[in-house]
């Protein structure tokens, strides 16, 4: 895994595009890369379109699942006839040059005769990008990259696999419910949740496109949460998200929903460099797995980003976060922090209740970016950190 790279240079010597049906078709082709979430993960979800110039789509294809075809063979595939002299293939993520479980996009691109490709964004591989579409230049193929606001989006829609590839360390969304005072608990016995369940079945969608769902050993003491896909989506999830516990004393009570069906959809505890053995035994003995941090005395961020690392060193690309106000207190103050998906409800809790202060960066942008969504249970709100940015994204 190679972490910080810019795989911009590879990109770099092929033209934009600046057409308007370009942009309207590529835009196609990121729309239908969606329809791969969540089956495609661990791969990446993208689309293709293969069109006139006049705009007529002749086939669409999209990545369904790891082991599928990719997309531009599902396009092809999609286009049994041969393919017209003047059509482009759109496609969302440049045309591999490699054989892995499915033979090389670029090779099929030559032997289907297709003459123009615009692509979206570049392979993160630093080994591998840039490499199909110089065969395909090489070859005589126009080759160009779309407009780099385009680019941007097919980044973020993938922003867990360029994530790892990149930084070697996954795409990390923080996820919570609050009160628009700032509360993560409701206080009221009767009342056990601050989101309602539109939002709640929305969550489900985003663990089912994560690598790992991830919570401080707070939040399992006090709710005892499963952690797991569950509703309509749970069919379409190609393998279940491991479940991760911050633990560092690793109390996580061995009658725990989490402990108990460790066996069924793995957790991991991730624990300080001395925390107790015969804990870490006993909870092996259920099946939970057990990191240790790497250093004995780690400062919090230290023990978080290495934990990332790790995450990622075991193939996970993205992590959902859905702790309570200290664990994300923690990943916010050590800036590991991607996107925000936050749940503002309708009514105050008390102020004893758990939570953060309503200036801490996190609440902030959070209630700055909240909107009124009419006929739901909650303001629901997605921020993009503004720290993110991938190499080579804007480049150009
Ligand atoms: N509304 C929501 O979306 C939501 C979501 C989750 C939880 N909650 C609520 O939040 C409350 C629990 O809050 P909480 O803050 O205690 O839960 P939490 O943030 O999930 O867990 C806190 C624990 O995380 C660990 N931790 C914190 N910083 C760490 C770091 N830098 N490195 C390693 N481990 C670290 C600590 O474990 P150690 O003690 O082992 O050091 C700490 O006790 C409950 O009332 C729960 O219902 C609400």
């Amino acid at each position: 895994m190679t972490a910080h790279r810019d795989v911009s240079l590879g990109a770099a010597a092929v033209p934009r595009s600046s057409c308007e049906l370009d942009r309207e078709l590529l835009e196609q082709a990121i729309h239908l890369a969606e329809l791969g979430r969540p089956g495609a993960r661990p791969n990446p979800v993208v689309g293709t379109v293969l069109a006139m110039p006049d705009g007529q789509v002749l086939a669409t294809g999209h990545h369904v699942r790891r082991g599928a075809p990719h997309a531009e063979r599902a396009c092809l595939d999609d286009w049994p006839e041969e393919v017209p002299a003047d059509a482009t293939l759109y496609v969302t993520l440049e045309p591999c040059s490699h054989h892995g479980m499915q033979p090389p996009c670029s090779e099929l691109l030559l032997a289907r005769d297709v003459r123009r490709v615009v692509y979206a964004s570049s392979d993160p591989n630093p080994d591998t990008c840039g490499v199909g579409p110089a065969q395909l230049a090489a070859a005589g193929v126009r080759v160009e990259r779309g407009p780099a606001d385009l680019e941007r989006l097919a980044l973020q829609q993938n922003a867990g696999f360029h994530s790892a590839h990149l930084r070697g360390r996954p795409y990390v969304t923080a996820k919570w419910a609050m009160t628009p005072n700032g509360r993560f608990a409701t206080g009221d016995e009767t009342k056990r949740w601050i989101s309602g369940p539109e939002s709640r079945a929305f969550v489900h969608y985003l663990r089912a496109g994560s690598g790992a769902i991830a919570c401080g050993i707070g939040t399992v003491l006090a709710d005892d949460p499963e952690l797991t896909v569950r509703g309509p989506v749970a069919s379409r999830t190609p393998a279940p998200p491991i479940r991760v516990v911050y633990d560092r004393a690793l109390r996580l009570p061995i009658d725990s929903v989490l402990a108990q069906t460790a066996r069924t959809v793995p957790v991991l505890a991730c624990c300080a460099y001395d925390a107790p053995l015969e804990r870490e035994l006993a909870l092996r003995e259920l099946g939970v797995g057990v990191w240790r941090a790497p250093a004995p005395n780690p400062g919090a961020p230290c023990m978080l980003a290495s934990s990332l690392t790790m995450l990622c060193e075991i193939g996970v690309q993205d992590v959902l976060l859905e702790a309570g106000p200290e664990l994300l207190d923690s990943f916010s103050d050590a800036h590991l922090i991607d996107a925000l998906v936050a749940f503002v409800g309708p009514d105050d809790a008390p102020d004893d209740q758990p939570g953060l202060a309503l200036d801490h960066p996190l609440v902030a942008a959070a209630l700055a970016a909240s909107v009124e969504r009419s006929g739901e249970d909650s303001r629901h709100v997605a921020v993009l950190h503004p720290a993110w940015e991938i190499p080579g994204a804007t480049a150009g």
